[in-house]
């Protein structure tokens, strides 16, 4: 009986799992978790026995705490090719020292569980600082052209922190194709550029913004918003469709947005830092109405700073 039960102890604890299981997201149905790897030397053996596999690759470049909508930008980079890896990586570089680098939302266990129940996601990369960023490191990318004006006007340090570390996990990815959303529509055209500039053999895929009913563009940093904040948070793509609206009836791009300031400061954003029309490739004021035209915008409530865009 002794050793009956001895044996019952080992074979119990010889099925304990090695790993910790990722946790089950709420709402999300759990799939075989993709594997984890956190440093380059494993990341490329894992791109490189894919490619042996005949696989193309597609990396999904993200700050962890997923939604819907970097779901969505994995299924769209499933659809392009079929490995395709995910990124976790909390860029330091990308906030100034006054943002919320510290506090910012971070649950890898949900968000691989999320990413698993995609069945879309071949690998996770979640590098650390460190690797990412080991001692030495003393190089940096910094973009002009449709990196200048509206985000660099408030976040000066911005996208020379995404450019660096975008082109960093491009060169350790080596992916064929790689997906970025909307929702940062200047971000977006910056990696563009990046990519054009460098000669990167890269095509990038952008993936639409996905949204709350109240039109609320979705995005991580809405978990700091309180009900009040949340409220008014719905208001600013309400104002910025009417703003849209009246310059595509023509009217003047000028007053157009004067109105859609005001009623923004009257709906409750304390600050907007920009609200401003612009040529939707150069991301310059515009000059000819007939070339396509974005309105993008960036307000606060509180601590919590959103941004947002869309066609005109
Ligand atoms: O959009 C983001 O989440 C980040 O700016 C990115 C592209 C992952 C770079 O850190």
């Amino acid at each position: 009986m002794g050793a009956e039960n001895g044996d019952c102890r080992r074979s119990l604890q010889d099925r304990k799992p090695r790993y910790a299981a990722p946790r089950q997201a709420p709402g999300y149905r759990m799939t075989a978790a993709p594997p984890i790897v956190r440093t380059v030397a494993e990341l490329r053996a894992a791109v490189a026995k894919a490619r042996g596999d005949g696989l193309g690759v597609g990396l999904v470049p993200t700050m962890g705490s997923l939604h819907e909508g970097h779901l969505s930008l994995c299924r769209l980079a499933a659809q392009h090719t079929p490995f395709v890896v995910v990124s976790i990586f909390v860029n330091p570089t990308q906030f100034a020292p006054h943002e919320d680098l510290a506090t910012y939302p971070r649950d890898e266990a949900a968000d691989v569980a999320k990413l698993a129940a995609t069945g879309a996601v071949k690998l996770v990369y979640a590098p650390t600082p460190a690797a990412m960023y080991p001692e030495g490191f003393a190089t940096s990318i910094m973009p002009k052209g449709v990196a200048e004006g509206l985000e660099t006007d408030f976040r000066p340090h911005f996208f020379a922190g995404v450019a660096t570390v975008v082109a960093k996990l491009f060169t350790q990815v080596a992916p064929d194709v790689a997906v970025f959303g909307e929702k940062d529509y200047q971000q977006l055209q910056v990696i563009k550029q990046l990519v054009r500039d460098l000669d990167l053999p890269i095509a990038i895929v952008a993936g639409e913004t996905l949204r709350e009913p109240d039109g609320l563009a979705l995005s991580s940093r809405n978990a700091y918003l309180d009900p009040r904040a949340r409220a008014i948070a719905g208001r600013l793509n309400v104002i910025m469709r009417s703003t849209a609206a009246s310059v595509a009836q023509g009217h003047d791009i000028g007053l157009s947005v004067k109105v859609g300031h005001d009623e923004l400061r009257k709906a409750g954003f304390e600050t907007v830092d920009y609200l401003e029309v612009r040529d939707a490739a150069t991301l310059k004021p515009v000059t000819d109405r007939s070339r396509k035209m974005r309105i993008l915008a960036a307000v606060r409530i509180g601590k919590t700073r959103l941004i947002d865009n869309m066609a005109v």
